[in-house]
C-alpha cells in the first residue's frame, strides 16, 4: 500500500515508517522537523524499500494535496503534532494550530485527493482525570480532557467522527481508527531507532540520562498521591507493540468505519517501580529526589485494552517493563546524545 506517515521524523512516527517499510509498503514521510529528528530520517533512508521524505508542515494544505496525489497515497498515519502537556497550557494557540488546525488541513487535502483511510494518533490525555470507577480505562470512559493538549486531540477525534458520518450520509466512504495511547516507551529492538526528545520530559529516558551521568538525579514529581507507594501509576507500552496496533487497525478498516481503541498493556507501574526497574536494567544505583507534584498529572492511568483484543486480536507482546527499558537503554548507550 502507499502510505503517508506524518511526523515520521518523530519518535513514534519513525518507528511506524520503519515497520511499514519492513512490511514492503511504499512510505512517504512528511515532517516539519520542528521536533522531529533528521537523524531518524537518515536511519530510515538506509533501509531497503520505496521511501520518500518531504520537509513540509501538515498545515500546508496545498502541498499536502500535491504529495497525496503524486505518491498515490491510499492511507494516512497521522502522528505529527505537539505533545507536551505543560507547554500546551502555556502556549495553547500553538497546540490548537499544530494539532487541531493541521489535522483539518490534512483531512481537507485527503478529501481533495480522494484519500479515504486514516489511522490517527490520539491519547489517553483525552480522558482527563477519570473517576476511580473508570480505572482501568475503557473506551467508554467519558472524555473530559484537562489541558489544551488533550482537548486539541479530542477535537480531531470529533472532526473525524463528524466527517465520516457526513460522508456515509452522502453515500461516500471515509474510515478512520483513533488509537488512544498510554505511555509509549522503548526503542526498536534492532537498535536502528530510538527516543530522542528535545527537551526530554519523559520518565524512562530521563532515568537513563541520570544513569549515564548526564543529569544529577531523577526528581519524582510528587510522592503523596493516593497510590500504594505515593507515586503516580502509568501504563507503559513498547513502541513496537504500539505500531503493531496501527498495522492491525489499518488492515481492519472497512467502508465508513469509525474505530477507537485504547493502546496499553493493561497494567500500571508506579514512578518508583519504573525508577527501580531502570536501576536494575542499567546496573547503576542512580540518585533520586522527591519534588513537587507536576500540574495536570492524574494519580493513576492505565488501560483496559480488551476492546482491540476482542475485535482485532491485538495485545501487547512485550509486557515486561525490564524488557521495555532494556531496549531504550541499548539505544541510549549507543546514542548517548540521541540523534545529534
Ligand atoms: N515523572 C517524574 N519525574 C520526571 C518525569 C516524569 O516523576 O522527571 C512522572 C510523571 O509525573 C508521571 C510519570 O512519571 O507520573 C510519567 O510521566 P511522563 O512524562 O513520562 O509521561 P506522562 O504520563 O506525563 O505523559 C504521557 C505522554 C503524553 C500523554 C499522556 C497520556 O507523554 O503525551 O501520557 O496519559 F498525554
Amino acid at each position: 500500500m502507499n502510505i503517508l506517515v506524518t511526523g515520521g521524523a518523530g519518535y513514534i512516527g519513525s518507528h511506524a515508517a520503519l515497520r511499514l517499510l519492513s512490511d514492503n509498503h511504499a512510505v512517504t514521510v512528511i515532517d516539519n522537523l520542528v521536533r522531529g529528528n533528521r537523524g531518524a530520517i537518515e536511519a530510515l533512508e538506509k533501509l531497503k524499500g520505496d521511501f520518500l521524505f518531504v520537509n513540509v508542515d501538515v498545515g500546508d494544505r496545498a502541498r499536502l494535496e500535491t504529495i497525496l496525489r503524486q505518491r498515490r497515497i491510499e492511507l494516512v498515519m497521522h502522528f505529527a503534532g505537539l505533545t507536551y502537556v505543560g507547554e500546551s497550557v502555556q502556549q495553547p494557540l500553538r497546540y490548537y494550530r499544530a494539532n487541531a488546525a493541521a489535522a483539518l488541513a490534512l483531512v481537507e487535502a485527503m478529501e481533495a485527493a480522494d484519500v479515504k483511510r486514516m489511522v490517527f494518533s490520539s491519547t489517553a490525555a483525552t480522558y482527563g482525570e477519570p473517576a476511580p470507577g473508570h480505572i482501568p480505562i475503557a473506551e467508554t470512559c467519558p472524555q473530559n480532557p484537562i489541558n489544551p493538549y488533550g482537548r486539541s486531540k479530542l477535537q480531531v477525534e470529533s472532526m473525524l467522527f463528524d466527517y465520516a458520518h457526513a460522508q456515509r450520509a452522502a453515500g461516500k466512504d471515509f474510515a478512520f481508527a483513533a488509537l488512544r495511547y498510554f505511555n509509549v516507551a522503548g526503542a526498536d529492538r534492532q537498535g536502528r531507532l530510538g527516543e530522542d526528545h528535545k527537551p526530554e520530559t519523559h520518565l524512562i529516558p530521563i532515568c537513563l540520562e541520570v544513569a549515564l551521568g548526564q543529569r544529577e538525579a531523577i526528581t519524582i514529581f510528587g510522592a503523596d498521591y493516593p497510590t500504594p507507594d505515593g507515586t503516580c501509576i502509568r501504563d507503559y507500552v513498547h513502541v513496537e507493540d504500539l505500531i503493531d496496533a496501527h498495522v492491525v487497525a489499518m488492515k481492519a478498516l472497512r467502508v465508513g468505519d469509525t474505530r477507537t481503541y485504547n493502546i496499553g498493556i493493561g497494567r500500571g507501574y508506579s514512578v518508583r517501580e519504573v525508577i527501580e526497574c531502570c536501576r536494575r536494567v542499567t546496573g547503576i544505583r542512580f540518585a533520586e529526589k522527591v519534588g513537587e507534584r507536576r500540574p495536570g498529572d492524574p494519580p493513576s492511568l492505565y488501560a483496559d485494552p480488551s476492546k482491540i483484543g476482542a475485535e482485532l486480536y491485538w495485545r501487547a507482546r512485550i509486557t515486561n517493563l525490564e524488557e521495555i527499558v532494556a531496549t531504550a537503554w541499548r539505544w541510549k548507550q549507543a546514542h548517548p546524545r540521541g540523534y545529534s
